[in-house]
Parts: structure tokens; C-alpha cells; sequence
């Protein structure tokens, strides 16, 4: 049975599943190419009709010098002027801006001319349509497949316009394209995908796409969701549906085929990806790598705040060792001046911990310091120490949190984020009537830590601040009380064994203020959170090198300032990374 036919019996077996439901209706009962000799049958059902009724939205055709992304950026923009912005959130609806689609199709190496494209969550169709200008300026002729999804009714007539127009462009240039909607969900539709075989290893499957270009939505799934449960293996704790695009679009490209892709960067580091990562590294040669120095303005149209980057990858039988990666930057989504330069992958990808993380580096002077700090021979764990926590969460304390410290020992002093002031702790210090103390109980016991000396370290912190790690220390000789409690967005470093001593954790808190360390956990972690994974896999000096930091530190009370600090680091570990002007390297505590 022919690779086709398998397709075919899949589709049958659903259509027939369908219409036992009583499912009166059309989208997606197979793939059905629009190829202008079959005469392209109409995909839009009456549900879909009455939508484009009910709605004031009226399509506009194409006007005739208008460009392939220019008319479905139109598109796009009139869509989310026509839809509540809330709804559009919860879709996962953030369309592309023009440029960015021009950029991601740019990335791809054509070299067939029979070929088949992917957008998987294709909203207007816009990064399509960025793929069709790119065959245009190329100017060969090609045989094109082009097969979107996309799962909201109200897209669907708007993307069947811009893809219709994408054929009849390249067909005028001598060009055959056929194309495909399905109006259903890309990850369920395609479950077979993962389903045949197990996931780490390649499986048979009717279609292999050369390329797959995509923005796939972005909201949180429920662990028990079906998608979910289809993609099990690779999920830890609450898994995103982007992550779930991207794995299932890499099951689905044929050796040698390309992924391009722009999502958020939070699967780079951090425990929930773990898995994924470690799956996506199998599967997929990342080649590429594009960062956007602003996360302000990338997705403007829908206020986005999240740190966004483009990943292309090749799928390989076998992975080449030590294959660079291009890594470019732009300041914003205009991507003028874009600065682009390669680094080896043993920079990028960093095996620490049975983990694997993807750095980030955004200027050789990153590299330069990724390469001194990998050096350092420790980790948390390897010198004793670990790093939690803080345990008290407010809202489920709040029986227990009071608003002064009372006289007995029956309460004890808590910490937030904001007693973090430089390289101490001052306590007590008012912010919005937060509580100052907790109640000392059988109840709250599991709660509470016996002072000691403990490195704190804020969890919360965003790329816009100063410094991306706020490094703290208690003291037991300044802290007179018996027990202490740690508000949730707080981790801290402890020693499970004992104690820290005073040296090693003024070395240990000073290290991680450093700008050295700053640099290097911004190519780690992209996220406002600080993740204390992402602490675990940081390296650090020989202990003998903390204790004399720490000696240093704590008797000249430098730890005022982080020039400071970075001088004191650099001259005991004998490292002077010249920082970019750009860089915080003169960076002051808050
Ligand atoms: C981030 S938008 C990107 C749209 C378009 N590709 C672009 O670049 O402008 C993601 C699209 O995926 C669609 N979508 C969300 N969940 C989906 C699913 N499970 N299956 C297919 N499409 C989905 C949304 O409706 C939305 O149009």
C-alpha cells in the first residue's frame, strides 16, 4: 500500500468517525489540494459561511501590486481589530509581523524544486506567504504543496484568500502549487505521528515535509489534556502548546527537511522542558538562531511581553559534531541592523546535571565568558550545597502572616524579595503593608528554617532590570532570632549538612552578583523567573577561591557595589572578560 493510500484510509476512517457524530460538516475530511486542474473545491462549510455572515468583516481581495505578506498582514491586522483581543489571547493568536515572515523564510535552503511546506497554525497564512515570495524572487520553477492548519473557524476564510493568492501568483510564473486547509487541531489530527512509534526513534509516516515554517499558538495546557496525553513522553508539569508544535512538526519534516520556527525562548532552560529539550537535540541540528535584543515590541499589536526568538533546524540522521551555529541579533522587529556570528555548538548546548540547556550568546565577549565560567570545576551540589525554595506562600500562610513581630517567641521575622538590599538583608522594611513576621506553630513549623547563614537569592528579576540575579546574605551574627521564614518568590542556598560559614557565603553571594555571572545567566535563561535549576547547573570556583572572595568581600564591605565585586572575582580567579559597552558592565546594586 502506497504511502498516499495510508493517508487516505486514515482520513476515511475519521470522516466516517464524523459523520456517526453527526458532524454535518466539511474542514479537513482529507487534505484536499486546490490544484487549478481539479478546480479546487470549495473548503468553506455553512457553519463557516454564517461566521463571515454574522460578522462585519468583509474580505478584501488582493489589490493587484499588493505583495503575498503584505496582503495577509492586512489581513491579519483587520482580523484582530475585528476580534476581542481577550479571546485572541486565550487562541494564542499573535500574528507575525511582515518583516519577521520575510526573515524566517530567508532562512531556508532550497534546493529541490518539488516541494512540500508546512504551517502548522497559520492564522492568515502570512509566513506561507513570506515562503511563496521567497520562490518568486528565486525565480525557479517549482512543484509546491503547501498544507496549512489552523483550528479557528473565523481564520479559515481569511487564510483560504491569502494561500488562493499565493497559487495564483506563482502559478502565473510558470509555478504548479496546490494547497491544503485543515480546520482542525494540528497536535489530535496528527497524533499518529507520535503515536506509531516511540518518540526518540524515526517512525514511517505518510507525509514528510521538506519544510516547516511556523508561530504556533502559545497558552498553557492542562496535563490531562487529549493533547497532552498524546505527547506524554515529553511532558514535565504543565507543558505550553508551542513546545507540542514544535516537537510534532520535527516528527513530521523527512531527513535533511528544515524547521524554522519563532517562539518563546522559556524552552531553553528550566525543568517543564527538560524533556523536549533533550528530545529536540535528538531530532533536530539547530543551525540557526536569531534573538531580539527588545522583547518590547515584537508582537505589538498584541502588547507581548515575552522574550522571543527564531530557531532553524535541519533534521539529520546523524547529528555532525561540532557544527556551528549562526547567531544573530537585531534590536527589534524591524531587524535593521541585524549582527550575526558563529559559535560552536560545545558553547550553546550545555550538558550539566542529566539536563541539557541552550545558551544564548549575544556577543563573542558571551563567549568569552561562557568558556571561563564552564571552567570553574563546581557546582552547587558538588560543593555541598543546595539551593531551595523559600516555603512560605502567602496566600496559603495567610492565617499565620502577621503585621509586626510580637515580643514572645511565638512568631518569627519573614523575608521577601525587597529585604534584599545589595549584598544583605535589612529587616524589618515595609512595602505595601506586606506582613513582617509569621506565627512560630506546630502548624507553621514545616515552614519555618533555623537561622543560619543562607545565600538569598530574588526568583523574580526581568530583563529590563539591572542585573538578572539578586544575591543576598543572612547572617546569624546579625540576625538575632531563633527561626526565620522565606517568602516563596525567594530561593535560598543552604548547606544540608551544617552551615555556610561566613566566607563562603559572602564568596557565594558575591560570585552570583558579579557581572561575569549576570552575562552568563542571561544566555541561560530568557525568563523573568530564576529558575533554581537553572542556579544548580551554574558553575563555580575551587571553595578555596569562594572562601578568599568572601574573606575580601566581607572585610571591605566592597559588596556595595558590583564593579567592585567583579574586580575582587576577577583578580582571585586571575579573569578579565572585557565587557561589551552595551553589556551592564557597570552595573550597580539597587
Ligand atoms: C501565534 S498565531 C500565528 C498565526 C500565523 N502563523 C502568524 O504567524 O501570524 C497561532 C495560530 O494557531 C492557531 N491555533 C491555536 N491552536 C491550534 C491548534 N491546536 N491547531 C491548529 N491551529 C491552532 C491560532 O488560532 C492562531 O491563528
Amino acid at each position: 500500500m502506497s504511502i498516499n493510500e495510508v493517508y487516505q484510509m486514515q482520513y476515511k476512517k475519521e470522516e466516517l468517525t464524523r459523520s456517526s457524530h453527526n458532524m454535518n460538516w466539511e474542514i479537513c475530511t482529507a487534505l484536499q489540494t486546490h490544484q487549478s486542474k481539479i478546480g479546487g473545491k470549495r473548503l468553506l462549510n455553512r457553519e463557516m459561511t454564517d461566521v463571515l455572515e454574522d460578522s462585519s468583516m468583509q474580505i478584501p481581495e488582493k489589490a493587484k501590486q499588493e505583495g503575498l505578506v503584505d496582503y495577509a498582514d492586512r489581513l491579519s491586522g483587520l482580523y484582530a481589530r475585528t476580534y476581542d483581543p481577550l479571546n485572541r489571547k486565550q487562541k494564542g493568536q499573535f500574528f507575525t509581523p511582515k518583516q519577521v515572515s520575510v526573515y524566517m523564510a530567508s532562512l531556508f535552503e532550497i534546493h529541490h524544486n518539488k516541494i512540500r511546506l508546512l504551517d502548522p497554525g497559520a492564522g492568515t497564512g502570512v509566513l506561507t506567504a513570506a515562503f511563496c515570495e521567497r520562490i518568486l524572487s528565486k525565480g525557479e520553477v517549482v512543484d509546491l504543496t503547501l498544507d496549512a492548519y489552523e483550528n479557528d473557524a473565523n481564520l479559515l476564510p481569511l487564510l483560504e484568500k491569502v494561500l488562493e493568492s499565493c497559487k495564483l501568483e506563482l502559478e502565473e510564473k510558470g509555478n504548479n502549487v496546490g494547497y491544503n486547509i485543515c480546520g482542525q487541531d494540528f497536535i489530535l489530527h496528527n497524533e499518529g505521528y507520535f503515536r506509531e512509534s516511540d518518540l526518540f526513534l524515526r517512525s514511517e509516516n505518510p507525509i514528510s515535509y521538506d519544510f516547516v515554517i511556523s508561530n504556533p499558538p502559545y497558552y498553557k495546557l492542562n496535563k490531562d489534556s487529549p493533547q497532552s496525553r498524546v505527547t506524554m513522553k515529553l511532558i514535565y508539569g504543565q507543558p505550553n502548546i508551542y513546545m507540542l508544535f514544535m516537537a510534532l512538526s520535527a516528527n513530521m519534516i523527512r531527513s535533511g527537511g528544515e524547521i524554522v520556527f519563532i517562539t518563546p525562548r522559556s524552552f531553553c532552560s528550566g525543568l517543564y522542558y527538560k524533556k523536549f529539550r533533550e528530545f529536540l537535540l535528538k531530532n533536530i541540528q539547530i543551525t540557526d538562531i536569531h534573538i531580539f535584543e527588545s522583547r518590547k515590541d515584537i508582537f505589538s499589536r498584541d502588547e507581548i511581553l515575552q522574550e522571543n526568538i527564531i530557531i532553524k533546524g535541519r533534521k539529520e540522521g546523524k547529528m555532525n559534531e561540532n557544527e556551528k551555529v549562526i547567531i544573530s541579533t537585531s534590536k527589534n522587529r524591524n531587524l535593521n541592523k541585524l549582527k550575526n556570528f558563529e559559535v560552536s555548538e560545545n558553547d550553546i548546548f550545555y550538558y550539566k546535571n542529566g539536563d541539557v540547556f541552550i545558551r544564548i550568546p549575544t556577543s563573542l565577549s558571551d563567549v568569552e565568558i561562557l568558556r571561563i565560567v564552564d571552567s570553574w570545576p563546581n557546582t552547587l551540589k558538588d560543593l555541598g550545597l543546595e539551593i531551595s525554595t523559600g516555603p512560605v506562600v502567602p496566600f496559603r500562610a495567610k492565617d499565620y502572616l502577621l503585621p509586626e513581630l510580637k515580643e514572645n517567641s511565638k512568631s518569627a521575622p519573614l523575608l521577601w524579595m525587597h529585604n534584599i538590599q545589595g549584598t544583605g538583608i535589612v529587616w524589618p522594611l515595609r512595602k505595601n503593608k506586606k506582613a513582617l513576621a509569621i506565627h512560630v506553630s506546630g502548624k507553621t513549623m514545616p515552614l519555618l528554617l533555623h537561622v543560619k547563614n543562607y545565600v538569598l537569592v530574588k526568583r523574580f528579576t526581568s530583563k529590563e532590570q539591572k542585573r538578572r540575579l539578586y544575591a543576598a546574605v543572612l547572617l546569624k551574627s546579625d540576625f538575632p532570632y531563633k527561626r526565620v521564614g522565606i517568602e516563596n518568590h525567594v530561593n535560598y542556598i543552604h548547606k544540608p549538612k551544617g552551615a555556610l560559614s561566613v566566607y563562603e557565603a559572602f564568596g557565594i553571594a558575591a560570585i552570583l552578583n558579579t557581572t561575569v555571572i549576570d552575562n552568563y545567566f542571561r544566555t541561560l535563561n530568557g525568563n523573568t523567573q530564576v529558575n533554581s535549576t537553572d542556579i544548580r547547573s551554574l558553575p563555580f570556583p575551587q571553595i578555596k577561591d569562594i572562601i578568599k572572595i568572601g574573606e575580601i568581600v566581607y572585610k571591605s564591605q566592597s559588596y556595595e557595589n558590583s564593579l567592585n565585586l567583579d574586580i575582587i572575582v576577577a583578580e582571585i580567579l586571575g579573569t578579565n572578560v572585557k565587557m561589551e559597552k552595551t553589556k551592564k558592565g557597570v552595573a550597580k546594586d539597587e
